[in-house]
């Protein structure tokens, strides 16, 4: 069953009187239950502007988006929902748990559950033993990690993750990369987003590629590479990308 869906979802940025970028174009998409979805796609494709789009963080302009059957400005279905911005920002001087703390009075848990969940999410991503740490002293990773928590405090069924794996180390990733596999056995739903190959092949069950706002592929990886006859991700990637820029520009008649 598809918990996340996008029809025909289009965002144009309008810069100008006649300036107007592409940030997403008619893009249909299902996420299934339970599944890890990828979107994957070059720096510009429209990865963040389909997530903030679907969070009802942007309005489209034209097309609809759905989280469990509901619009993007349903205040119960966020209720469900988790989401990690790209580059979020937080104080310097909190710690890890007064953060938490922050968040969970944001989705007014009760004293009790909320001190419960803190203690659960720090142990989860591995912070117990930093809590006394301001986030100023937090190591890249270790920041990508409170995110995660923070993300987590209303026990979401549905997380959304705008490139989480950016900047961090090998190690960084392994450790993210185990916490979503994790989260996904706790039955949760995970998009995310991510320009990083690797990462993507080998968490996601199924992956979508987008560039310049459009949706290219979509599917498992097995069954892409024998669509598109390629031998791995990048190959996969390389091929969809070149094929959409040669017939873009056959259509202007550009010779490249
Ligand atoms: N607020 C904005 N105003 C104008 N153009 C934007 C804005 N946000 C994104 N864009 C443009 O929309 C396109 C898609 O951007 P984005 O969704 O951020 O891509 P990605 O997350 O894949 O890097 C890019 O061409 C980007 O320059
Ligand atoms: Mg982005």
């Amino acid at each position: 069953m598809a918990i996340i869906e996008t029809k025909n979802l289009t965002k144009h940025y309008i810069l100008g009187k006649r300036k107007v970028v592409v940030g997403l174009e008619k893009v249909n998409l299902e996420v299934n239950e339970g599944e890890i979805f990828g979107i994957l796609g070059p720096n510009g494709s429209g990865k963040t502007t389909c997530l903030k789009l679907l969070l009802g963080i942007l309005f489209p302009t034209a097309g609809e988006a759905y989280i469990m059957g509901k619009p993007p400005h349903d205040v119960d279905m966020k209720k469900h929902v988790g989401f990690l911005p790209e580059n979020p920002y937080y104080y310097d001087y909190l710690t890890g748990p007064e953060l938490l703390q922050f968040y969970a009075s944001l989705f007014s848990l009760e004293a009790q559950t909320a001190k419960k969940r803190i203690d659960q999410l720090l142990e989860l991503v591995d912070l117990h033993n930093a809590k006394r740490l301001h986030l100023k002293h937090y190591s890249k990773g270790m920041l990508e990690r409170i995110g995660l928590a923070a993300s987590l405090i209303n026990d979401p069924e549905i997380l959304i993750l705008d490139e989480p794996t950016t900047g961090l180390d090998p190690i960084g990733c392994r450790d993210t990369r185990n916490l979503l596999l994790q989260l996904k056995q706790q039955g949760k739903t995970i998009l995310l987003s991510s320009h990083f190959l690797s990462e993507v092949e080998r968490v996601c069950d199924r992956i979508a590629i987008f560039h310049r706002g459009y949706l290219l592929a979509l599917g498992t990886l097995d069954g892409l590479n024998s669509q598109y006859q390629a031998t791995n991700l990048e190959d996969l990637f390389v091929k969809t990308i070149s094929s959409f820029d040669n017939q873009e520009a056959a259509k202007t008649g550009d010779v490249t």
